[in-house]
């Protein structure tokens, strides 16, 4: 087994010439992150290269590679629409820290936290007026394709902030949230790759389902980590949610069911003191609601592997696999 491509957790590709490949496609991206923000002004330069240079798994932009590979993987356009895809990405991570009060991130301080959240939410606005630039470069359909993704991701950011509406069912509503603030983004990613490397239309819509269905997972396994880590394993603080009052998959499905009444006392609005958060996480890692949400998310697997089917089989379909055993197991 060779060509482990990505940072941090590890997605391990069986092909060493596909890993090197992407291993050399992630650097050109790095490059390009890198160099798309400089800016005169030691200030910006630091602000916004904070949470980049923190690390990060790169999840995007190596799916934005593997899905090139159904094309020509070396066009520059294929590049480029990865650095799009992550300088959103890294724009709304600015933000979301801001409204989660998050104090850390990818193992360091977030940037609300080391400066402001007004310095936070400008770094944020700054990498989006990027990413904007350089979709220019990428066409009006790329243009309109991001501007509609963005609309889905705050609107989802929106709905979850506001909860369900009357008569939502709350794991409906979660579900279709996740798909929007997280599912939109990766699946954008995979139609780029797609589309930037020209590969076969009926190949590009498939990337995009495919990404759709990891992308809604990526999130569900996100939500569980937050529940089951401790910091130093995902780099953020554990029980943000709980703290913001926003309950996720394993909370709804528990809630939904027989929960502890001391649990579901805990569970009836964001938890602000520090004892009582660690208390709701001891009792949500244990409980039925937790392995409700691990099998829902296991579920997922086969879900994607049906959206590949339209993929010729290869190196590059089997690395797509192994990002969705990676994308599940990492709760583990
Ligand atoms: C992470 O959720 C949040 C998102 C994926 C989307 C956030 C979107 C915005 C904040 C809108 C941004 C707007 C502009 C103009 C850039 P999470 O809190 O569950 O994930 P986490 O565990 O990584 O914090
Ligand atoms: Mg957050």
């Amino acid at each position: 087994m060779s060509g482990t491509v990505s940072r941090g957790e590890k997605v391990v590709l069986d092909d060493p010439e596909l890993g090197a490949a992407v291993g050399a496609g992630l650097t050109r991206v790095e490059d390009m992150l890198h160099s798309v923000v400089r800016n005169d002004l030691d200030f910006i330069n630091e602000t916004s290269l904070h949470l980049m240079a923190a690390g990060g798994k790169r999840f995007r932009p190596l799916f934005t590679l593997l899905a090139g590979q159904f094309g020509d993987p070396e066009h520059e356009n294929v590049t480029k629409s990865a650095v799009v895809v992550e300088l959103i990405h890294l724009a709304t991570l600015y933000h979301d820290d801001v409204m989660d009060e998050a104090t850390m991130r990818r193992g360091a301080v977030s940037a609300n936290n080391r400066w402001t959240n007004s310095v936070a939410i400008l770094t944020g606005d700054y990498l989006f007026s990027h990413a904007s630039r350089l979709v220019a470069d990428l066409g009006t359909d790329a243009a309109r394709m991001i501007a509609e993704t963005f609309g889905e991701l705050v609107t989802g950011q929106l709905r979850e902030t506001v909860g369900p509406v009357d008569g939502e069912n709350p794991v409906n509503h979660y579900l279709s949230v996740i798909w929007q603030k997280t599912g939109s983004l990766i699946a954008i990613a995979g139609r780029f790759g797609g589309l930037f490397s020209g590969a076969p239309a009926e190949q590009v819509a498939a990337l995009y389902e495919y990404g759709a269905v990891i992308g809604t997972a990526f999130q569900i396994s996100d939500d569980i980590i937050d529940i089951t880590s401790e910091s130093a394993d995902s780099g953020k603080t554990p029980g943000t949610d709980l703290r913001e009052g926003v309950h996720t998959l394993p909370a709804l499905y528990e809630l939904a069911g027989d929960p502890k009444p001391r649990l579901a006392e805990l569970l009836s609005g964001p938890i602000t003191d520090e004892d009582q958060v660690q208390e709701a996480l001891v009792m949500l890692r244990e409980c039925e609601g937790m392995r409700q949400a691990k099998a829902t998310l296991e579920s997922y697997a086969e879900r994607a592997a049906n959206t590949l089917d339209a993929l010729p089989d290869g190196s590059a379909k089997r690395a797509l696999n192994a990002l969705t055993r990676y994308v599940i197991d990492r709760t583990n």
